[in-house]
């Protein structure tokens, strides 16, 4: 096979200088953050992939949108042209900005949700698990058992289990049901991505027992990407027919900007019905602001609006996607375990596989991190037994199945020879993997953990 390689479909304008320090730098302030990857300064970051939300690298088009921005109060131009690209793109009639997409679940939630009312779906993100349990009520993962079988390849596995849904809904009863939520990709499952046959069978599930189906959209184009090239029947469909059919089946939606708007700051809700449109518009206006603005600039709506039109291009989920996959394939050549196959946004590091030696109450993957930022100056993210906290009755820690270290690529903003050096540098840990040693906690916040502990080294 001679397949033309791909390219990214944009060049470089303008650039953001890095600093790089030493090892022994980065060694003393590690230490001095006291082993916690979110208290360093991120000037001390070489390459940064703790996430890519709202690290996204805008376009001269977004850049440009940002000074034709209305910053009316009400019905601002701006609103209205956001508006009118989520409906055409999306086909939702009801638009609500929010300041980012927490603060879109903290509204539609109020409105929706209730005490002991349960959300099934395919593993909530964890605000959306936080804006569930803080109302007293329960999410329950309903994804496909393959979901945490690192090595399996199967081509969706971010899918729903259409039996375990089922049995969900009638072990609580729909009454009790106000929505099923459905995120697409799956972050939690490691960017994984949903069919549009699971998007439909779930919506079908819904529909017979009147539960409406919320989309968790946050990276709604690299799913519809996904179902591009992985899924019969739709590989001669654009993205954006992809992306209109994939919402056809949902009730409602919330949004995270922060990742497929390409922007870096920004959310909000879609939905279909009027009513529930009204209950939102009292908490927005409680929470977020004024109904046409919701906590956002006019400015920002521009480039919102703007950067959707990107985000739901081929060319940019290519290169975007094969980025992603491109990492994933180096460190694979290392021998080095991760979660297959790469998911849209991340590669996830298996640390437990990594670092044998330390038991998942030292922390692997948090060791892994510091060991990687130690190495080379990138910034991971654990999403392991730290992340998993507490159990908040018996206050025993959690001991979640996956011990993973998230790498999670901002868009349009590192070149490929970045992502080299991060399989270089996992290379070189990888290399002396067994002169590792855990870690301990010194410090924890009763909850959310993860982002305040401090450690010290065993
Ligand atoms: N839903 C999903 C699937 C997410 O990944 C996130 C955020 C949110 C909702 C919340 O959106 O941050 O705009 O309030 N994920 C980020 C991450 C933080 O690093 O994966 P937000």
């Amino acid at each position: 096979m001679n397949k033309q390689p791909y390219a990214e479909p944009w060049r470089i304008k303008m650039v953001e200088p890095l600093k790089i320090l030493n090892k022994e730098q980065r060694a003393a302030k590690i230490k001095e953050a006291q082993y916690n990857l979110f208290s360093l300064d991120a000037e001390d970051v070489y390459i940064d992939l703790i996430t890519d939300s709202g690290t996204n690298a805008m376009s001269d088009r977004q850049w440009s949108a940002l000074m034709l921005g209305d910053e009316s109060y009400a019905g601002s131009r701006s609103f209205l042209r956001m508006k009118k690209t989520i409906q055409e793109l999306l086909g939702f009639e009801y638009i609500m900005p929010t300041h980012q997409g927490r603060a879109a679940e903290n509204v539609l939630f109020s409105a929706m949700l209730k005490a002991q009312d349960v959300v099934p779906g395919n593993a909530h993100f964890d605000t959306t698990k936080g804006h569930i349990e803080f109302r007293h009520a329960t999410a329950v993962d309903c994804t496909i058992d393959e979901a945490s079988d690192m090595d399996s390849q199967l081509p969706f596995k971010g899918n729903v289990d259409i039996a375990k849904l089922k049995a969900c809904i009638s072990q609580h009863g729909a009454q009790k049901i106000p929505f099923v939520v459905l995120t697409v990709t799956c972050n939690t499952g490691g960017g994984q991505p949903v069919s549009m046959a699971n998007i439909k069978a779930v919506s079908e599930v819904c529909k017979q027992h009147k539960i409406p189906l919320i989309f968790d959209s946050a990276r709604f184009a690299e799913n519809a990407y996904f179902i591009k090239i992985r899924e019969e029947g739709y590989q001669d469909k654009s993205i954006k027919e992809i992306v209109k059919q994939m919402f056809s089946y949902a009730d409602g939606m919330t949004m995270s900007a922060k990742k497929d708007a390409i922007v870096n700051m920004g959310g909000f809700i879609g939905l279909r019905s009027e009513e529930i449109y009204r209950q939102c518009c009292t908490f927005s206006i409680m929470f977020e602001g004024y109904i046409t603005y919701g906590g956002m600039s006019g400015r920002d709506m521009e480039a919102l609006a703007a950067g959707l039109m990107e985000s739901t291009e081929f060319d940019y989920l290519q290169a975007r996607i094969s980025q992603v996959k491109y990492l994933g394939d180096e460190i694979t050549k290392l021998g080095i375990p991760i979660v297959k196959p790469a998911g849209g946004h991340a590669i996830y590091v298996d640390a437990k596989s990594f670092f044998p030696q330390i038991p998942q109450t030292q922390y692997p993957a948090q060791v892994l991190g510091v060991a990687l930022y130690v190495e080379a100056g990138v910034r991971g993210v654990e999403i392991g037994t730290v992340l998993a906290d507490r159990d908040p009755e018996t206050r025993v820690e959690r001991i979640p199945k996956m011990e993973l270290l998230r790498l999670a690529i901002p868009r349009r903003v590192y070149t490929n020879n970045h992502m080299d050096i991060v399989a270089w540098a996992l290379g070189q840990i990888w290399a002396k993997r067994e002169d590792y040693r855990g870690l301990k906690i010194k410090y924890e916040a009763p909850i959310m953990r993860h982002f305040t502990a401090t450690f010290e080294a065993l």
